[in-house]
């Protein structure tokens, strides 16, 4: 019988394999990070090579330690949105990969809504039409690439999501297909009818020909092809990462929510079997799809979260390692009243504004490098607050805690001002790589590995509870002075 499952985690920098035991135990697990490329201001790229090179050397690594034998199955999960185009005969991308933080496309999305496609969108597809996700990113693909919509046409390109790249790979081109988490995130997707949605694919004129075919989250829909390592192992669970972290945190009914400190950091909430109707400012999703039934979600996101701290190690070169952020913020009392904006890709959710620019405001001749590390640190905490408050607003029932996971909260730091600002106890649970549990829960009952829910429920573990110990006015005084900061954000960059 075996013992493991092998969840293979494909994020925004870096790409994770990690085993989990019947117990939800990480045994094994090994992590390569991959160049960001940034051609142009607002452009991120990856090379669709490197990712999946990095892939397969995790997988590689820790099936070697673990024995392919030993595994019950694959789970794949993955940065959403993140676009790529390959030909269908070579397996070769015509293209880098146009990262979902890229906002090339914010005249395309200013044209759609011209065009009066805004209802639409946000009728069939649940989002709010922003240069975040792939539609437009692959109509600008098929504009700018040599010959790519001919050949597209012709059935010669094939279009995915990083989830239908690495299963492209893993499966030597043998299939070719999403699951309806991925899919939600294109803006081509109707998450009612659960299919392509023939209007946008034409208004964005994509041929219908490069499209992957959706399949459920939760289900074998393929295997490793031999001569790669795990040949024959079943890929039993293919979810966007923030769905499979929100299933990793065992939200599976209806109010359940969590907050993932990622790259970005995404907030989403259960909200049931039954299609809800669209949000003014936050998406709407399918979480997942398994044994026959569908849930769906409310999704606040924002694009620059752990970013933020990347971005003072490589941008700024206030760090060595990322690690190192936390003594510096913690060795002052506060952040000397500087408020960090981190827009660097225009803000999501509630705002929307693909032209906001970052703004480091309130510099004196006092500031230094510690202070501008932890307004760099609140500012996670601030974003994450404005996403709390549009979901609540959306909630049925208050929300009296919050779940959190995701690598940067290790930092007990940021969640303690996370719990200040929102005035309830956050959670942090004890394996906080939720993200890759959840698709391991995915892939694993999708086999028999676990037998149900239910029986996951001992797994869930709490580490640490941070309960709020700010003062509720001063709590109010710090959201109002961010809230203005980010008023001089917004629209800040013109074409
Ligand atoms: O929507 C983008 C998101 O899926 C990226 O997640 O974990 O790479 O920040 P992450």
């Amino acid at each position: 019988m075996s013992s493991f499952v092998l969840s293979l985690d494909q994020g925004t920098t870096s790409s994770r394999a990690l085993l989990f035991d019947r117990e939800g135990n990480i045994t094994g697990s090994a992590q390569q990070e991959f160049p960001q490329i940034f051609p142009r201001p607002g452009w991120v790229e990856h090379d669709p090579r490197e990712i999946w090179a990095s892939q397969l050397a995790t997988m590689e690594k820790v099936l070697g330690e673990a024995g392919p034998q030993e595994v019950a199955a694959i789970g794949i999960t993955n940065q959403r949105e993140t676009t790529v185009l390959w030909d269908r005969a070579t397996g070769e991308p015509i293209h880098n990969a146009i990262v979902w933080q890229d906002r090339r496309t914010a005249a395309m999305i200013d044209r759609l809504r011209e065009d009066g496609m805004e209802d639409v969108v946000r009728s069939r597809t649940g989002l709010v039409p922003d240069p975040y996700f792939s539609g437009t990113k692959l109509s600008w693909l098929l504009d700018h690439v040599d010959g790519a919509r001919e050949r597209a046409e012709r059935g010669e390109l094939a279009f995915g999501t990083v989830d239908t790249w690495l299963v492209w790979n893993l499966t030597k081109g043998e299939r070719h297909i999403t699951d309806v988490s991925n899919a939600s995130r294109t803006m081509l997707f109707d998450i009612g009818k659960l299919d392509w949605d023939r209007e946008l694919l034409d208004y964005l004129r994509i041929p219908s020909a490069v499209l992957p075919e959706v399949v459920s989250t939760g289900g074998v829909h393929a295997e490793v092809a031999s001569g790669l390592p795990g040949a024959g192992l079943p890929i039993a669970a293919l979810a966007g990462d923030q769905h499979a972290a929100l299933f990793g945190q065992q939200c599976f009914e209806q109010g359940g929510i969590k907050n993932t400190y990622g790259t970005g950091c995404f907030m989403l909430m259960n909200l049931g079997d039954q299609l809800p109707a669209p949000h003014e400012k936050l998406l709407t999703t399918v979480a997942w799809q398994r044994d026959g039934s569908i849930r769906y979600a409310r999704e606040g996101s924002i694009f620059v979260g752990g970013a933020v701290i990347q971005w003072l190690r490589d941008g700024l070169g206030i760090l060595a390692e990322s690690s190192d952020v936390l003594p510096l913020a913690e060795s002052v009392e506060d952040s000397g009243d500087v408020v960090f904006v981190p827009a660097f890709a225009g803000l999501g959710a509630p705002h929307w504004d693909s032209r906001a620019r970052g703004a480091i405001h309130g510099i004196t001749r006092g500031t230094t490098a510690a202070h501008i590390a932890r307004a760099a640190v609140e500012s996670i905490a601030f974003q994450s607050a404005d996403l709390f408050d549009a979901i609540s607003a959306d909630s049925d029932s208050p929300i009296t805690e919050l779940k959190v996971d995701g690598g940067a909260t290790r930092d007990p730091l940021l969640l303690q001002f996370q719990a200040d600002l929102l005035q309830i106890p956050v959670l942090r649970p004890k394996v906080i790589e939720t993200t890759a549990l959840g698709a391991a829960y995915l892939a694993g009952l999708a086999v028999g590995f676990w037998s149900s829910t239910e029986e996951l429920s001992s797994q869930q573990r709490i580490d640490r509870t941070f309960e709020p110990s700010m003062p509720t006015d001063r709590a109010r005084e710090l959201r109002e002075r961010w809230n203005e900061a980010v008023r001089r954000s917004l629209d800040w960059a013109r074409d």
